[in-house]
């Protein structure tokens, strides 16, 4: 059986992977060859990615499953929430809901817009319930036979917090929260707030939350002693013309974006962190429970917050604990494609997923004709990892370019830029040079597996950036450009095995220096999409302050 998985809301995100007999084989999302950071159209391109991939034809498909119910009860939900009061009924709710419905519809929710663009196919179309798609793709990716699977985002068609219980297989509801009541939806209203782009910039909010301290108080927005959270849709979503308009009457003026940030915008997104935080925990607290199970598969875009998943971790809660990396809606590609193994009381697959590495890749022939096509001066390096590693040591900033790209927000070892972690002075220079991004975002470090441990306080497994975990502090001077001003690091642990290029180059770093780690992030400027092609790479790097990109076995320098 060959199933294609499509993420198309018109919301954000889309993606596109294919499964062959219920194996992961190619997965990207459609922002990446767009260029286009969170592309919401139908992603086309990433559904040619996979074809290509897979070496097959649209009419070769069996399945085409959509990570969302067709357009009707998204509009069905949307409606009722207004007739009930649930969400406030003005001009442009009704417009955008009613927008949104009429050209889903005109698509047949993405169906009509597949054959037009890739020809007639026998492929039966199906439209999974969006957090079920979230739901399989945080457990048949877990590795754990029994599970407390927790989904929480800004939506689906009807739901915004579901819980699963995952054994021998399958996945039985336990709980749905419906949407509007949506910690996703709290989370991205602050952000917003904030002077950020909402359903893009959270990260932004969770990195300065720890430079706020406690005293807002959010709760007449989110109630957290109702089980497990309750918000107050009302006092969120705009009721007049002027948006935000309750939250400045509570907390004043919203912050100009790009202005500077004052103390109370500190203080505002540590409470809103704290306030997500606390709803998480109550959940996974009521996933146990209603469960039986310790396992916890977490998915949803609220599951990005790498430090509440941090928190969860640390609390001793789960016994086993796995976010699923494309926690967002890039992800519901994964699930979707694999509902059809529910069919007919079957099980789904259950393989642990252990890199991120479902995208493209271009040899070293491309590699070296795009080189040439810019007429660059390169070199070809015996030992790619080994030369990077000399270079990092000497404080150089890389860019560095290898192998199939991640799927997910982040980059991991294929699309990233690396540098000295123990230079407290390079989190600037990276920031200011190459990223061209806050000063308050913190940069991610990549751990030889082995070396993990010595360095930080809870988890030695974390391979895809998405949990947090306390640096020891007497390792904290040593590492300064990747610790957070809490302590706090969001690691990634590479094993020899799964990734032996980038372990070696971590590894070649720690003979030289005495310290097994590298500062890692992704490969792309502020606002844009990390690279995708070698031509992708090229053009960053020269718009960039990068001294030098290893690309393939090439070096370019400046
Ligand atoms: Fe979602």
């Amino acid at each position: 059986m060959l199933t294609l998985g499509i993420n198309y809301s018109q919301m954000h995100d889309s993606s596109a992977c294919i499964v062959r007999a219920g194996e992961l084989l190619f997965a990207v999302a459609e922002e990446r060859i767009s260029r286009l950071k969170h592309d919401a159209g139908f992603p086309k391109n990433a559904i040619r990615a996979c074809l290509d991939f897979a070496g097959v034809r649209a009419e070769q498909l069996d399945e085409v499953c959509f990570g969302w119910q067709t357009a009707g009860p998204v509009f069905r939900h949307d409606l009722k929430c207004y007739v009930t009061g649930k969400m406030p009924l003005n001009y442009l709710n009704g417009l955008n809901s009613t927008l949104h419905f009429l050209s889903m519809w005109h698509q047949q929710s993405g169906a009509k817009r597949f054959v037009q663009q890739f020809g007639p196919t026998k492929a039966k179309m199906r439209f999974v319930d969006h957090h079920l798609a979230h739901a399989i793709s945080a457990y048949a990716y877990s590795g754990f036979d029994d599970a407390a699977v927790v989904v929480m985002d800004g939506r689906g068609a009807w739901e915004a917090t579901t819980i699963w219980h995952g054994h021998n297989g399958r996945l039985d509801p336990v709980l749905m929260i419906p949407f509007p009541d949506s910690v996703g939806h709290f989370y991205s209203t602050f952000t917003e707030f904030l002077g950020f782009q909402p359903n893009s910039d959270e990260w932004k909010v969770m990195g300065l939350a720890p430079y706020g301290k406690p005293g807002v108080d959010l709760s007449s927005f989110m109630d957290l002693k109702a089980a497990p959270y309750r918000v107050h849709t009302r006092q969120l979503i705009a009721n007049g013309t002027k948006p935000l308009a309750r939250l400045s009457a509570l907390l004043g003026p919203p912050r100009v974006p790009e202005s500077e940030i004052e103390d109370r915008h500190k203080d505002i997104a540590y409470a809103a962190q704290d306030a997500c935080e606390i709803a998480m925990m109550n959940v996974v607290r009521m996933a146990i429970e209603k469960t039986g199970s310790r396992n916890i598969c977490l998915a949803g875009g609220v599951a990005l917050n790498s430090k509440a998943n941090g928190k969860i971790l640390a609390a001793g809660l789960a016994e086993k604990f796995f976010v699923q990396p494309a926690a967002s809606d890039d992800g519901v590609a994964l699930g979707a494609a694999l509902a059809p193994c529910l069919d007919n009381n079957g099980r789904l697959p259950n393989k642990p997923m252990r890199h991120g590495y479902w995208g493209p890749s271009f040899g070293e022939e491309a590699i070296e004709s795009a080189l040439r096509t810019y007429k660059l001066r390169y070199t070809r390096l015996a030992d790619p990892a080994s030369n990077a590693a000399e270079l990092l040591s000497k404080g150089i900033i890389l860019g560095w370019f290898q192998g199939r790209m991640e799927f997910g927000p982040r980059a991991l070892g294929s699309r990233s830029i690396l540098a000295d972690p123990r230079d407290p002075e390079m989190n600037a220079k990276v920031n200011n040079a190459v990223k061209f991004r806050e000063w308050w975002r913190p940069f991610a470090p990549s751990f030889k597996k082995e070396a993990a441990g010595e360095y930080l306080e809870s988890g030695t497994d974390l391979p895809f950036m998405i949990v947090t975990a306390q640096v020891r502090p007497e390792k904290r001077g040593v590492i300064p450009s990747v610790t957070h001003v809490d302590g706090s690091a969001r690691p990634q642990t590479v094993e020899k095995e799964i990734n032996p290029l980038y372990w070696r180059l971590i590894d070649e770093f720690g003979k030289r220096t005495g310290v097994p780690v590298i500062m890692n992030t992704s490969f792309n400027l502020r606002g844009e999409a990390i690279v995708h092609t070698p031509t992708d790479a090229i053009r960053t790097f020269f718009s960039s302050g990068m001294d030098a990109l290893v690309i393939g076995s090439f070096l370019v320098e400046k």
